[in-house]
């Protein structure tokens, strides 16, 4: 059975009551049930943290021994070349995940430092963008 890590980063646990305008209504757990029932021949473990250090301790626990990461690193996207090492340094293949178009909004959401170590970069589809990312790597 393949195994895909989904990591949150920053502020993600607030989705469904955060900016519900831009990130939607649905919370992460309600709406990870509908991705393990879509995916139900996949393993798919999901973490969040707030933490930099914690992301980056997950990323080297499981990228060595997983099929995929599906990363959503928030705000750590913008800042974080500690996160885009650690991504760098695992065998797992990474997509990079965004729920809004990040190129639409302010500037400094334009750029990331994830995208270049990363397999691929899946943005702008709200929550679905984690199943067309999940579907990317499979
Ligand atoms: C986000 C976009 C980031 O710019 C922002 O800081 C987030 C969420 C998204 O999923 O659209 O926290 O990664």
């Amino acid at each position: 059975m393949k195994k895909i890590v989904i990591i949150n980063g920053a502020n993600l646990n607030l989705l469904g009551k955060r900016e519900p305008d831009i990130y939607g209504k649905k919370s992460f757990e309600d709406y990870f049930e509908e991705l393990k029932a879509t995916f139900s021949k996949v393993k798919l473990e999901y973490f969040q943290s707030n933490s930099e250090g914690e992301i980056i301790d997950k990323i080297q626990e499981v990228g060595f021994d997983c099929d995929g990461i599906v990363i959503n690193a928030g705000a750590y996207t913008h800042t974080s070349i500690a996160i885009a090492d650690a991504i760098k340094s695992v065998s797992a293949p990474t997509v990079e995940v965004h729920i809004s178009n990040v190129h639409k909004r302010d500037e400094f959401r334009h750029h990331s430092y994830l995208s270049a170590v990363c397999k691929g970069v899946v943005l702008g589809f709200g929550l679905q963008s984690y199943e067309l990312a999940i579907r990317g790597l499979l």
